[in-house]
């Protein structure tokens, strides 16, 4: 649903919450149609950055651009025109079916009287054939299971037709073949992208470029292969990491072990 590309960008994003600060100066960027990982241990900021690029939190100091537009200074609905959000724990216990959630994705482009469109209708089919919940659509959405209701979210975004994508671990919940089928929709719609993500090798496989985060600062931005080098993986992630090339597929995986000389914490019993 081809919207003309657009960059993302975040400059000297700082957050804090209650005099502590969660990001202390975060610059990244986006350019149109990339996908890029956002990737860090757990509290790194992950979360709260992709907040601030969604206008969730505002940042301390620091401006974040949409094109040429600071996000901070659009209306919440010119922001959810432009950009669609997965965040990871979007739930809803209200008895909606699975076609009514996705059609709330087209709320951002409609009036508050506005009588549902042709245009509407193709779109919210066309986003549950992509994540091929088709067949789902009359369902309740709150009996569905985790991993369902996860490709659910990603078709109300896709519907919302934005043009930056934000996604904050996308793949939590679902299978093996689940979570490339939807990396894999992710990196086809060609949307500006920013996803988080717990899985170097999923990064590794359908990101252009990754953004590292360590305690509120990015560390780097580049290629996995290149960023994420042994001495990184040790000091960011605490764990021993070699690059492997499958025979096969000719791509790059990363092996990954616990460090020998990890510091075991006292798990004895008293
Ligand atoms: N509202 C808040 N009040 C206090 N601390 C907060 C708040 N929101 C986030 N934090 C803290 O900020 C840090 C970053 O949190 P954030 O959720 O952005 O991390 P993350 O990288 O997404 O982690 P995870 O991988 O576990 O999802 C954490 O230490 C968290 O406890
Ligand atoms: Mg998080």
């Amino acid at each position: 649903m081809g919207a003309p590309h657009i960059g993302l960008r975040g400059e000297e994003i700082h957050v804090a919450i209650d005099d502590t600060a969660i990001l202390a100066g975060c610059s990244f960027d986006v350019v149109p149609g990339e996908v890029l990982g956002l990737i860090g241990p757990n509290g790194s900021g992950k979360s709260t950055l992709l907040r601030t690029v969604y206008r969730a939190i505002r940042p301390t100091t620091g401006a974040m651009w949409i094109g040429e537009d600071d996000v901070w200074n659009m209306t919440a609905r010119q922001s959810a025109q432009r950009t669609a959000v997965v965040t990871q724990s979007a739930s809803t216990d209200f008895q909606f079916s699975v076609a009514e959630m996705v059609l709330m994705g087209r709320g951002p482009h409609k009036g508050l009287l506005d009588r549902d469109t042709a245009h509407d209708r193709r779109v919210v089919a066309w986003a549950l054939r992509a994540v091929d919940m088709t067949t789902f659509r009359s369902r309740v959405f709150a009996t569905l299971s985790g991993g369902e209701k996860q490709r659910v979210l990603v078709a109300r975004a896709l519907a919302q037709e934005s043009q930056v994508l934000v996604l904050d671990e996308p793949t939590n919940h679902l299978d093996a073949h689940a979570q490339l089928d939807l990396l894999e929709l992710v990196r086809s719609l060609g949307l500006t992208t920013v996803v988080a993500l717990h899985d170097l090798n999923l990064a590794a496989t359908y990101c252009h470029r990754v953004c590292l985060l360590d305690r509120g600062r990015v560390v780097g931005i580049a290629p996995p292969r290149t960023l994420l080098t042994r001495e990184v993986l040790r000091d960011v992630f605490r764990v021993d990491g070699e690059w492997l090339t499958s025979p096969t597929t000719g791509r790059d995986h990363l092996a990954l072990t616990r460090p020998a000389t990890s510091t075991t914490t006292d798990t004895e019993k008293p």
